[in-house]
C-alpha cells in the first residue's frame, strides 16, 4: 500500500521545531509515512551572524547572506529561526510551496496566522484532494464573515478537512527535547453514504462516499454555517488516518500528545491565551509581582471559557466546546501558565511596559523575524466583540485591546477587571 507524505507549511520557531519531531517520527514508523518530511520555507536572504557555531570566515556561506532554504538543507538547522538545534536531514527546506506540498497526504499548518490566508490561496490547485490538515497556528480568523477557528478557515479555504494541535509548547524547551504535553484535535466527520464519490475522481473508490463537511461549520455568528461542502475519501491504499495514525505522527517520549475531539477548544485555548500573556506582561512589568499575574490568569481563563461557550457551542451539528478542554487539557490552563511565564508575547509586553516602549518596537528588537501572536488576535478579537455588542463581557480581553490601544494604561487593569458586588 501507499504511505503518507507530510508536510510542514511554515517554518519559524515553533514550525521548524514540529518538522523535527514529525521528521522523527515517521523515521520509526517506516510502514506508514515515508522517511522525508517536506518543510516550506518563506525564502529569505540571511547573513550567518559572526557568533553561530556554523560561521567559517573562509566559506562562501559566512562571506555573505545566502538563502535561508540553502543554509537549513546545508547545516540541518534553521539557523534564524531555530538556532543551535539540530533537526533530521530528512527534513528537507522548500521554498517552493507547490513542489513542497506536492502529494502530500498529511498537510501541518505551522506559521504566523497572519500569513495564512496570502499561504491558503497559494496552495490552492496545488494539494490532492485528499489530503488532511492539522493546524498548529495560534489564532483565529476574524473578518466580516465572523470569528472562524484556522482549523475551519483552512479546511474550508482548501476544501479539505483540518484539526488542531495546541498545547504548552514554549518552542526553544521542545526542540531542546525538554518534556511537554500537547493536545490534538481530530474529528474527521463520519462518511456519508448519500454522496457517492463520482467516477473518475481522483482518489476515488467505489467502496467509499465522500464525507460531509456541514457539521464542521460552525454556528457562531456570520460563519458559514449550512454551506455544504464535500470531502473527498482517502483511497483505500493509504493507512488509515485517525487517532492513532496522528498520535504515531506527533508523539514523542518527550513530546506527550493526548487526542481529542474538540478542535474548538483546542483551537481557542491557543489564540485566547495570548491576549492574557500580554496582560500578565503588563502588570509584571510595572513591578507588580506574582499575586498580579496570577489574579490575571484567573480572570483571562475564564473569559477563555465564556469566549468559547458563548461563540462555539450554539451549533446543532458541530461538536460543542468543552470546558474540560481549558480546565483539564495542555492546550487550556496549562498553555496559559507556560504562556504568562516565558512566552514572547509576555515578555515582550512586559520589556514594553517597563520600559515604556511601544511593544511593536519590542517585537523588532528582540524577535529576530519572530511574530507575537498576542498583538494583532487582541485587535480582532475586540473587533469581534464589538460587532458583537459583547466588550463589557470579556473587561480583559477588552482592557487589552485598549491599552494596545493607548486607551488605558496597564495601571488601569485591577478597576478594569473588578468584580461588581454580588447580590445579598
Ligand atoms: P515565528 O514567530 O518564528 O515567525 C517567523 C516565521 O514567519 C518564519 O518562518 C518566517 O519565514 C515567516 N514569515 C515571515 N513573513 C512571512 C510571509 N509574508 N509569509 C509567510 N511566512 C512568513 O513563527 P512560529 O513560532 O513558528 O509560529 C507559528 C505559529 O505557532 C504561531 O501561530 C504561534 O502562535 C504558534 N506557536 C508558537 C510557539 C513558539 O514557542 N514559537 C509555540 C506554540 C505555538
Ligand atoms: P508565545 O508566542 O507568546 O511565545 O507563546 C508560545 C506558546 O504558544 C507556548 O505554548
Amino acid at each position: 500500500g501507499k504511505r503518507h507524505r507530510v508536510c510542514v507549511v511554515g517554518s519559524g520557531n515553533w514550525g521548524t521545531t514540529i518538522a523535527k519531531v514529525v521528521a522523527e517520527n515517521v523515521g520509526e514508523h517506516a510502514d506508514i509515512f515515508e522517511p522525508e518530511v517536506q518543510m516550506w520555507v518563506f525564502e529569505e536572504e540571511y547573513h550567518l551572524p559572526s557568533d553561530s557555531k556554523h560561521y567559517d570566515a573562509h566559506s562562501e556561506l559566512s562571506k555573505k547572506p545566502q538563502k535561508l532554504t540553502d543554509l537549513i538543507n546545508h547545516f540541518h538547522e534553521n539557523v534564524k529561526y531555530l538556532p543551535g538545534i539540530p533537526i533530521p536531514a530528512t527534513v528537507i527546506a522548500n521554498p517552493d510551496i507547490a513542489a513542497a506540498v506536492k502529494d502530500a497526504t498529511i498537510l501541518v499548518f505551522n506559521l504566523p496566522h497572519q500569513f495564512i490566508g496570502k499561504t491558503c490561496e497559494q496552495l490552492h490547485g496545488n494539494i490532492v484532494p485528499y489530503a488532511r490538515g492539522i493546524s498548529c497556528i495560534k489564532g483565529l480568523a476574524v473578518s466580516d464573515r465572523g470569528c472562524e477557528l484556522f482549523s475551519e478557515s483552512i479546511g474550508q479555504k482548501l476544501n479539505i478537512y483540518c484539526g488542531a494541535l495546541s498545547g504548552a509548547n514554549i518552542a526553544n524547551e521542545v526542540a531542546q527535547e525538554k518534556f511537554s504535553e500537547t493536545t490534538v484535535a481530530y474529528d474527521p466527520p463520519p462518511m456519508d453514504s448519500k454522496h457517492p464519490t463520482p467516477a473518475g475522481t481522483p482518489g476515488a473508490s467505489p467502496h467509499q462516499s465522500q464525507l460531509d463537511l456541514t457539521k464542521l461549520n460552525n454556528a457562531n455568528p456570520g460563519s458559514t454555517k449550512g454551506k455544504k461542502r464535500k470531502l473527498q475519501p482517502l483511497p483505500s491504499d493509504y493507512p488509515p488516518l485517525n487517532h492513532a495514525t496522528m498520535k504515531k505522527l506527533f508523539h514523542r517520549p518527550y513530546f506527550h500528545v493526548h487526542l481529542t475531539s474538540d478542535v474548538a477548544g483546542v483551537s481557542l485555548g491557543g489564540a485566547l491565551k495570548n491576549i492574557v500573556a500580554l496582560a500578565a506582561g503588563f502588570v509584571d512589568g510595572l513591578g507588580w509581582g506574582d499575586n498580579a499575574k496570577a489574579a490575571v490568569m484567573r480572570v483571562g481563563i475564564l473569559e477563555e471559557v465564556k469566549f468559547g461557550k458563548t461563540f462555539f457551542s450554539d451549533s446543532p451539528t458541530s461538536s460543542p466546546v468543552r470546558t474540560e478542554t481549558f480546565t483539564e487539557e495542555s492546550c487550556g490552563v496549562a498553555d496559559l501558565i507556560t504562556s504568562c511565564s516565558g512566552g514572547r508575547n509576555f515578555r515582550c509586553a512586559r520589556m514594553s511596559v517597563a520600559e515604556k516602549i511601544p511593544i511593536e518596537e519590542i517585537e523588532k528588537r528582540e524577535l529576530n523575524g519572530q511574530k507575537l501572536q498576542g498583538t494583532s488576535t487582541a485587535y480582532e478579537v475586540n473587533a469581534f466583540l464589538k460587532k458583537e455588542g459583547k466588550e463589557k463581557e470579556f473587561p480583559l480581553f477588552t482592557a487589552v485591546y485598549n491599552i494596545l490601544e493607548g486607551k488605558n494604561r496597564p495601571e488601569e487593569i485591577p478597576r478594569l477587571i473588578e468584580r461588581a458586588d454580588e447580590e445579598e
